[in-house]
């Protein structure tokens, strides 16, 4: 079964089972309406119908379903693995207070196992998690109940919020979910829920639906009450369902990419310029051009990482196939083939003039860490983002300052900004609020991760975006899930004791006194700044050389939670963690 067919079969199910087709919601989310504000694309096929879940009449009616095209950037850095892209494609179908639990899990498991309606997927080969329950909502054991008449009871496993609670932002709908497995390996028989997380972690199983039941509604981060009627979303990655039902190993080797690999090759280089390309034609079919500010800038960011990665590939021969093959789905990418291959040729010119001397600064500098002055010049003389130095970086195991780089970046902006750019943005990486929540939480982390662990934890590089923090350190461990725990809850209650966050500029040397953590070597000026957590810097929770910004009180901050940790290098933890 190709792409096509599966596009088609799980709408024509849907629709046979009365629900209305909508078609595909731009990648780019309407700013006006407010609703998906913390996203700058979509990043499922909820998202644009986030205003019907939350009580809106749907002129369509209350069974609706869609295929979706969400980009999520979250996961970058996996792209190129079995199952991680940046452009895919959301099948799903909802309910607004139409049916609930019972017939969502029904048909989700009709379209996946049945061999005349659905997929035929062997369903000794599923696995299933439902929600345990918090202060939030119950324990799901209704669809627990439901699902026992599908998949033996053994199979089943109760999860945290962690993986079986859905939102999408600070404001929304939200509510538990329930979610479907695979095992890719075809033997893996019963498994208990540790030998099932364990499959997980390996990719032996792959998620390959998500059915969530809306019951609730969030404002500024927390439940603000129920919605006025009960609502079902769901969504199944289609390039994941392809991959299953074809007893594929990886996306990768599905029609939708099969074919250029074999012709480039498919290796985990190429896997990376297949997947941004693919996203960046989608992009631009969308209406995106490269900039350095927002999308614009999340477009400029992987082409040039594809350039990067693309000696001796042609970027348009991989565009041309993408046109083609995505515009048999949506036709407008086939309609707008000039203006996509001109802008990707653009970009891509513009880059490489300026790639292999950019490369040679590079090597000349990379002897030791780079300073947030060095990563400027690679950026502003030869068009390296920021991401890009620190990969590179990553690659000789050196870390670059990108708090310093930041703080050079708006110091540039500042300079070039005029009256007519009044609707200025700060930051290269839309360096706004949430990003700044970010960096204010990466010094509680850093702080709280020394305390749980030891004062051998340092800093090795960090990474934010306004979907998380990223945070690479010393430790040459994994992390038990009570250490885990406890840095969350360190940082939690940092938090909530409002604690105001200061600046002080200082000499080098009577900053070193204070006890403030550096761990960028010999590189600073005589005058230096440190952030400091505290009420004074003696009695500060936290204490960093640092450039900011951050935010005035930790108050501002949310709930923060790991979302992740994993090995970076060798010696060096990496942790993903979020703000809710
Ligand atoms: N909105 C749900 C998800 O993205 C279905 O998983």
């Amino acid at each position: 079964m190709n792409s096509e067919e599966i596009r088609k079969k799980f709408l024509d199910y849907f629709k046979e089972k009365e629900h209305a087709i909508l078609p595909s919601a731009s990648l780019v989310t309407p700013e006006e309406k407010g609703v998906t504000n913390s996203t700058l694309f979509n990043t499922a096929g909820v998202q644009p119908l986030v205003p019907y879940l939350l009580g809106e009449e749907h002129p369509q009616g209350n069974r609706l379903a869609s295929v979706q095209k969400c980009i999520r950037t979250i996961d970058i850095d996996e792209v190129g693995d079995n199952t991680h892209l940046t452009f895919f494609e959301m099948l799903g179908n909802w309910s607004l207070g139409d049916y609930f639990k019972e017939e969502a899990i029904k048909m989700s498991f009709e379209f996946l196992t049945s061999i005349e309606k659905g997929l035929g997927l062997d369903p000794n080969r599923l696995y299933i998690t439902v929600f345990e329950g918090d202060e939030n909502a119950p324990k799901d054991e209704e669809s627990f109940n439901i699902w026992k008449q599908y998949v033996p009871e053994n199979r089943i496993y109760y999860m945290s919020a962690d993986s079986n609670w859905w939102e999408a932002g600070e404001n929304g709908p939200c509510g538990p979910d329930t979610e479907m497995f695979y095992d890719v390996s075809g033997n893996l028989g019963d498994l208990d829920k540790e030998a099932f997380m364990k499959a997980d972690e390996e990719q032996k199983v792959v998620e390959v639906w998500n059915n969530v039941f809306m019951q609730f509604e969030k404002k500024d981060g927390k439940i603000i009450g129920k919605l006025p009627r009960y609502a079902v979303d769901t969504g199944a990655g289609l390039e994941r369902l392809l991959t299953v039902k074809n007893n594929k190993k990886s996306i990768y080797e599905t029609d939708l990419f099969s074919e250029i690999l074999e012709k480039i090759r498919n290796t985990d280089k190429n896997r990376i310029i297949v997947d941004h390309i693919r996203s960046a034609v989608m992009l631009i079919s969308d209406g995106i051009i490269p900039s350095n500010t927002d999308r614009g800038y999340i477009l400029r960011r992987i082409i040039r990482r594809a350039v990067k990665n693309a000696e001796d590939i042609n970027i348009s021969e991989v565009a041309k196939f993408f046109i083609n093959k995505m515009g048999n789905a949506y036709p407008d990418v086939k309609e707008k083939e000039q203006e996509i291959l001109k802008t990707i040729n653009t970009e891509e010119e513009k880059f490489r003039k300026s790639l292999s001397s950019g490369l040679k600064e590079f090597n000349k500098i990379s002897d030791k860490n780079i300073s947030g002055e060095d990563a400027f010049k690679l950026f502003s003389s030869y068009g390296f983002p920021i991401e890009l130095t620190v990969e590179l970086a990553r690659e000789k195991n050196i870390e670059v300052d990108v708090d310093s780089f930041n703080e050079e970046m708006k110091k540039h902006q500042e300079k070039s900004r005029t009256a007519a750019e009044g609707k200025f943005k700060g930051g290269l990486e839309n360096y706004g609020e949430t990003e700044t929540k970010y960096h204010t939480a990466t010094h509680l982390l850093h702080q709280a991760l020394r305390d749980v662990l030891g004062e051998h934890v340092q800093q090795k590089g960090s990474n934010i975006n306004a979907d998380r923090l990223r945070f690479d350190f010393s430790h040459d461990q994994k992390m038990t899930d009570e250490e885990k725990q406890k840095v969350e809850e360190i940082v939690n209650e940092k938090i909530k004791e409002s604690i105001p966050v200061n600046k002080v500029e200082m000499d080098f040397d009577e900053a070193e006194k204070t006890g403030a953590l550096h761990f960028f070597g010999d590189k600073y000026g005589d005058r230096v700044s440190v952030y400091y957590i505290g009420d004074s810097i003696e009695s500060a929770y936290s204490k960093e050389f640092c450039g900011g910004p951050h935010v005035k009180n930790t108050s501002e901050l949310g709930e923060f939670k790991i979302k992740k940790e994993e090995a970076s290098s060798a010696g060096v933890r990496r942790i993903k963690a979020v703000l809710k």
